[in-house]
């Protein structure tokens, strides 16, 4: 079984690592404050000290944090996701974050052999934890972020899922 990570289980990443969990998927994550993972890791979640820990141990990575300076905070430097990718991993990045910052990332992340995926995320909390949330993937190696590719993506994917 493919081992999923996933960095920021807050409010919405939270609840999707729970429904990934629920799901009988194998769940490595990181929180910045830990003690707000405990019901995840009851729930079986292997709870890794760094963003870079859970790249190193995972198939496929998944992060939703608050905004573009948290994504730049697990991404880079030596503990960040970018340092733990292995080549062929693909990482599917869903905060709200500028296009800009996403551009930079990919790029690092295709110097690895890794694909990014920015696939932000509408909807709920409610949605995220047992309906639906919605995400717009917008690209793979140096992740395009125009808004035009969102649009462009939507009519592409209307109901993507984020199972
Ligand atoms: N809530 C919604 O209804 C909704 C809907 C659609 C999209 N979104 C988007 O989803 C994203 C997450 O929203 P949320 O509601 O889940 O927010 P949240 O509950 O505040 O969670 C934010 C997460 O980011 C982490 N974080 C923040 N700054 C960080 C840093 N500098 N370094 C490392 N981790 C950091 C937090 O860690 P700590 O626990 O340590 O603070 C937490 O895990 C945002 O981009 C938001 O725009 C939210």
């Amino acid at each position: 079984m493919a081992t999923l990570g996933f960095v920021g289980l807050g409010t919405m990443g939270g609840r999707m690592a729970k429904r990934l969990l629920d799901a009988g998927r194998r769940v490595v994550g990181y929180n910045r404050t830990p003690e707000k993972a405990r019901a995840l890791v009851a729930a079986g979640l292997t709870l890794e000290k760094s963003p870079r820990a859970v790249a190193e141990a995972s198939d496929a990575v998944f992060s939703m944090v608050t905004d573009s300076a948290a994504l730049r905070a697990i991404a880079l430097g030596p503990d960040g996701v970018i340092a733990g990718l292995q080549p062929g991993a693909v990482w599917a990045e869903m905060s709200t974050v500028s296009p800009d910052v996403t551009r930079e990332l990919g790029h690092a992340v295709a110097a690895r052999g890794a694909t990014l995926i920015d696939a932000p995320v509408s909807g709920s909390p409610r949605a995220s934890h047992g309906d639906r949330a919605d995400d717009h993937p917008r690209g793979g190696a140096g992740a395009r972020g125009h808004d035009e590719d969102r649009d462009e993506s939507r009519s592409r994917r209307p109901d993507a899922r984020v199972q």
